[in-house]
């Protein structure tokens, strides 16, 4: 085969997830669409807020000469203005638009970064269990994962990640709040962070860098608040996209935003305006950085998700599932009454409930649960749900 050995390799780790999207498929063809409870993929449900949609329009009508054209690679100046002061605003520190970029989407964000810090070998280190595709993001640029645990209610184990910590680690990579896990990272444990990357950098006589994948950070539930990485640590870039909280996924637009105190902070940033553009990404898409200057303050209803959770956790709790409560994001991520998550969660199948197990990502003996689907859906699935932990 003339396909290259590590996107061999690639293609036989990710095929965990596909096949359980193909599962899926297999069975809403078998049994149709409405008898199949498909919680396999965070691929939002509900649609962009009214906002997103008029400003669409209108900015899709716009005409100005030149309006299609290349621009600047890190993005136009006025959307990173604008996101610069939204930034600002939520993150209590003051940046400029100059320490934004455009990107495409979170993962387009993770690439550049990558691609600009990274030599070959050099090791991202994450808490586990972690979004898989991070793998390949760090392989892309020749870099290496390594998974670090967490603590059983998925919190950080800071004793962990310093033992951790290798000459090689460039990046330590955290997603709050979390997927799979929905967890939440305190200020505490940011600001120990910190402390610990500080002293780690110190040690190994170069800059750590603490890259925050933040894309679920508006969706959160009973009011609580997301600390900022970039009130605990200089050597910070937060990495997040409109996908989740507008649930515009398609529309590929996100951005990075990095602490106004970094070291090297205008060779970081002159080198990631520059992996945007040769990576292929060349810049974000120019519609969608029309629009979103529009749209800061607006996100979805989070009225479906809030119901969609209550019920998933007041009733799988009453069937004997033990899971922590999200705090954010639209997974939940029970333990696997059985150890081996594979065969609980094709015993969930035989209910035709579409699940993942824990195993695809790194977290073996939990499975997740993708609940950003229809409320019938959630309700359909629950007795299914009761009937497969009583199998065991
Ligand atoms: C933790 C995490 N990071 C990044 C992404 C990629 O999102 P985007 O669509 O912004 O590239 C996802 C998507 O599901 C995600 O869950």
């Amino acid at each position: 085969m003339s396909i290259a050995d590590n996107i061999k390799s690639f293609m036989g780790k990710s095929s965990l997830i596909r096949e359980m999207f193909e599962k899926g498929t297999t069975l809403k063809a078998k049994y149709g669409v409405d008898n199949v409870y498909d919680f396999s993929i965070g691929n939002p449900n509900l649609p962009p807020p009214q906002e997103f949609t008029q400003q669409l329009m209108q900015s899709s009508g716009e005409l100005e000469p030149g309006i299609h054209g290349y621009m600047p690679n890190a993005g136009y100046p006025k959307t990173k203005q604008a996101v610069a002061e939204f930034v600002s605003r939520n993150h209590h520190i003051n940046l400029t638009g100059d320490e934004i970029i455009m990107t495409c989407g979170a993962a387009g964000a993770l690439n550049v970064i990558f691609r600009s810090v990274l030599n070959p070998g050099d090791e991202v280190l994450v808490p586990a269990p972690y979004f898989v595709e991070y793998d390949f993001y760090a392989a892309n640029a020749g870099g290496v994962l390594k998974t670090v645990a967490t603590q059983p209610d998925f919190h950080l184990d800071l004793d962990a990640i310093t033992e951790s910590i290798t000459p090689r680690t460039k990046v330590v990579l955290i997603n709050s709040p979390n997927n799979p896990t929905g967890q939440l990272y305190p200020a505490e444990s940011l600001a120990h962070l910190g402390e610990l990357l500080r002293e780690a950098s110190e040690r190994h006589g170069h800059v750590i860098y603490l890259v925050s994948d933040e894309p679920y950070r508006r969706i959160v539930y009973d009011g609580v608040q997301v600390p900022s990485i970039l009130e605990y640590y200089n050597e910070s870039i937060v990495v997040t996209s409109f996908s989740k909280d507008l649930s515009i996924p398609g529309e590929r637009i996100g951005y990075l935003a990095v602490h106004p105190a970094a070291t090297d902070k205008s060779d970081l940033l002159n080198a990631m305006t520059l992996t945007n553009r040769t990576l292929g990404f060349v810049n974000a898409p120019a519609l969608m950085q029309r629009v979103v200057p529009k749209v800061l303050d607006a996100s979805v209803d989070m009225t479906v998700y809030t119901k969609n959770r209550s019920l998933l956790v007041e009733n799988l709790d009453s069937y004997g599932y033990k899971f922590i409560t999200p705090p954010g994001t639209f997974y939940l991520f029970p333990q696997s009454p059985i150890k081996d998550d594979m065969a609980f969660v094709a015993a969930l199948q035989e209910e035709r409930i579409i699940t993942v197990p824990g195993s695809a990502f790194g977290g073996p003996g939990f499975f997740r649960i993708a609940f950003c689907v229809s409320q019938k859906t959630v309700e359909n699935a629950l007795p299914g749900f009761e009937r497969a932990i009583k199998r065991f």
